[in-house]
C-alpha cells in the first residue's frame, strides 16, 4: 500500500477483506452521499482494492479537469469493454481524443435540430396512444420511449426497420445486467446461468443486426441530407486534418456505446420529472402556463427548446436531485489532490449524484426548486458545482441532445395530457447508472383542448 493513500482517511463502516463492499451495496446512495463527513478526499476498499473517492465539486473538477490528462478511465469501465470495444465511453486516451473529434460535428446544433423532428414525431406517437384515465408504469414507458427514439434517430427508415426492433427488445435486457457485471468478479460472467445466457445473447444480436445496418447504410451510398440519421453522419465523418474515417467495426461500438449511454439516463431523468412535477401544484401550473404560451397544440420543434426556460429549469433540477451516482477513473501518472500525491495506477471515484446534494452549494438540498435556476440566483455558484453531464474532455458527447429531447417530450406531453399520482403509492430510488424510480405509476388525464 502506497504510504500517500494511507494518509487519507477511511469511510468508516469497513470490513475485513470486504472493505466497504456491504455498505456500499446495502444503500449505494446513501453511502456516497455519506463520505463527504469523513473528509474531501476519503478512502473507500472495494474488497482489498483501495478506491480514492473524490467528496467535493471543487475536487472532481480537478480529477475530470484539471489533472484530466492524468486519468484514464479504470475499473468501472474496463468492464464494459467487450460489450462497447473502444466506443467513446471507454476508450483510452489515444484513441477517444481523434474519434471525439470526428465524431464531435454529429453532435453539433444544426445536426440536433434535424434529430429533433424525429424525436417530436416520436413524442406525438407517444401521446397519440394513450386514454385518459388509463394507469400506467412512468419508468417502464419513459424507458422504452427513449430506448425507441433514439433508435429511431439512429438508423434510417430505409435500413433501420429490424435494427430498431432489436434495439427496443435487446438493450434493456443488457441494461439490466450490466452494471452488477461492472462491480462483479468477471468469472461470474461465464457461469451459464440464464441472466448470462440472455445478456450473451442479446448482446450477440444486438452487435449483429448494427453490423448489417451499418453495412447495408454504407453500401447504399444514399444522400440522407433531408433528415440525416445518426448513423449516416458517422459513416460520412472525416478528420478536419488527416482524412481519417471510422472503421464500420468502430461505428458499430460508438453505436451500441451510444445506446447504453444514452437511453437509461434520459428514460430516468424523464420519469423522474414527471414525478416530481406531480408532487408539485406550483411547479406543475407554471410549467403547463409556459408550454401553452409557446407551444399550444402544435408540434414542439428545435426552435422551441430555448423559449421554453421555466421546462429547462425543472429538468435541471430533476438532473440535479438524480444524477449520475458513480464515475471511476484511474491514475496513469502521479496526481497532487488535496494536498496527498495519488501514485500511478490509484482507482479514483466520485458522485455527481453526491456532489449535486452538497449543503455547502444547495441549502436544503433535497427539496426540489427549480427557482435555484432562476439566473439572480445562480449568480456567484462556482461552474464545478453543477456538472450533470461530467466535464472536460469526456464530458458527456449527448449533453446538447438530451436536452432538447427531454425538453420536447415533456413539452409535448403536458401539452396534452397531465400525469396524476397513485394515492398511497411511494416512489423509491432504484440502483443504476443513474437511480432510476424503483415503480412509478400514474394516471393519465387528458387536458381540456
Ligand atoms: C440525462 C441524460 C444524460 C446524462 C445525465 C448523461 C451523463 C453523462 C456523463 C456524466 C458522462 C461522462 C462520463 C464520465 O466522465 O466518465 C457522459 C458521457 C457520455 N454520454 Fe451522456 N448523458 C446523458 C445522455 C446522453 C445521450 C442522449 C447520449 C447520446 C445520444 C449520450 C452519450 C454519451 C457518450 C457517448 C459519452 C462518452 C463521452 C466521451 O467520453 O467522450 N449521453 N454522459
Amino acid at each position: 500500500m502506497a504510504p500517500a493513500l494511507q494518509s487519507i482517511p477511511r469511510a468508516p463502516g469497513r470490513l475485513p477483506l470486504l472493505g466497504h463492499v456491504l455498505s456500499l451495496s446495502r444503500d449505494p446512495l446513501g453511502f456516497v452521499k455519506s463520505l463527504r463527513r469523513t473528509g474531501e478526499l476519503v478512502r473507500v476498499d472495494l474488497g482489498t482494492l483501495p478506491v480514492v473517492f473524490a467528496t467535493s465539486a471543487r475536487l472532481a473538477h480537478a480529477v475530470m479537469v484539471t489533472h484530466g490528462t492524468s486519468f484514464e478511465k479504470g475499473r468501472l469501465f474496463d468492464r464494459m469493454r467487450p460489450m462497447v470495444g473502444d466506443g467513446l465511453a471507454t476508450a483510452p486516451s489515444a484513441v477517444h481524443r481523434p474519434h471525439r473529434r470526428l465524431m464531435q460535428p454529429s453532435f453539433h446544433h444544426r445536426r440536433i435540430a434535424g434529430y429533433c423532428e424525429t424525436i417530436s414525431e416520436q413524442a406525438q406517437q407517444l401521446v397519440d396512444g394513450w386514454e385518459d384515465g388509463r394507469r400506467i408504469a412512468v419508468e417502464e414507458v419513459m424507458g422504452e420511449f427513449s430506448v425507441a427514439t433514439l433508435a429511431a434517430t439512429m438508423f434510417s427508415a430505409e435500413f433501420g426497420g429490424p435494427a430498431v426492433t432489436a434495439v427496443r427488445r435487446d438493450v434493456p435486457i443488457i441494461l439490466k445486467t450490466m452494471l452488477l457485471r461492472a462491480v462483479s468478479p468477471k468469472f461470474l460472467d461465464r457461469l451459464p446461468i440464464p441472466p448470462n445466457r440472455r445478456f450473451d445473447a442479446a448482446a450477440a444480436r444486438l452487435r449483429q443486426v448494427i453490423d448489417e445496418v451499418v453495412t447495408a447504410t454504407r453500401g447504399s451510398g444514399a444522400d440522407h441530407d433531408e433528415q440525416p440519421d445518426l448513423l449516416s453522419t458517422l459513416l460520412a465523418a472525416r478528420d478536419a486534418d488527416t482524412g481519417a474515417a471510422l472503421s464500420d467495426a468502430e461505428v458499430r461500438d460508438e453505436l451500441v456505446t451510444i445506446l447504453f449511454a444514452g437511453t437509461e439516463t434520459v428514460g430516468s431523468t424523464l420519469s423522474w420529472a414527471f414525478h416530481e412535477i406531480a408532487r408539485s401544484p406550483a411547479t406543475e401550473a407554471r410549467l403547463l402556463a409556459e408550454i401553452d404560451a409557446v407551444v399550444g397544440r402544435r408540434p414542439v420543434g428545435h426552435e422551441d427548446v430555448p423559449r421554453l426556460t421555466f421546462t429547462r429549469q425543472v429538468l435541471d433540477e430533476v438532473v440535479r436531485l438524480h444524477g449520475v451516482t458513480l464515475l471511476m477513473r484511474r491514475a496513469v501518472a502521479p496526481v497532487r489532490l488535496n494536498g496527498v500525491t495519488i501514485p500511478a495506477g490509484t482507482e479514483v471515484a466520485f458522485s455527481l449524484y453526491a456532489v449535486h446534494q452538497d449543503p455547502a452549494l444547495y441549502p436544503d438540498p433535497e427539496r426540489f426548486d427549480p427557482d435555484r435556476w432562476l439566473p439572480e440566483r445562480r449568480a456567484g455558484q462556482p461552474r464545478e458545482a453543477f456538472i450533470p453531464f461530467g466535464a472536460g474532455s469526456r464530458q458527456c458527447i449527448g449533453d446538447a441532445f438530451a436536452k432538447a429531447e427531454m425538453t420536447i417530450t415533456l413539452a409535448t406531453v403536458l401539452s396534452r395530457w397531465r400525469l396524476r399520482p397513485v394515492a398511497g403509492h411511494a416512489t423509491g430510488e432504484a440502483m443504476a447508472a443513474m437511480p432510476h424510480p424503483d415503480h412509478l405509476p400514474m394516471v393519465l388525464e387528458a387536458r381540456a383542448a
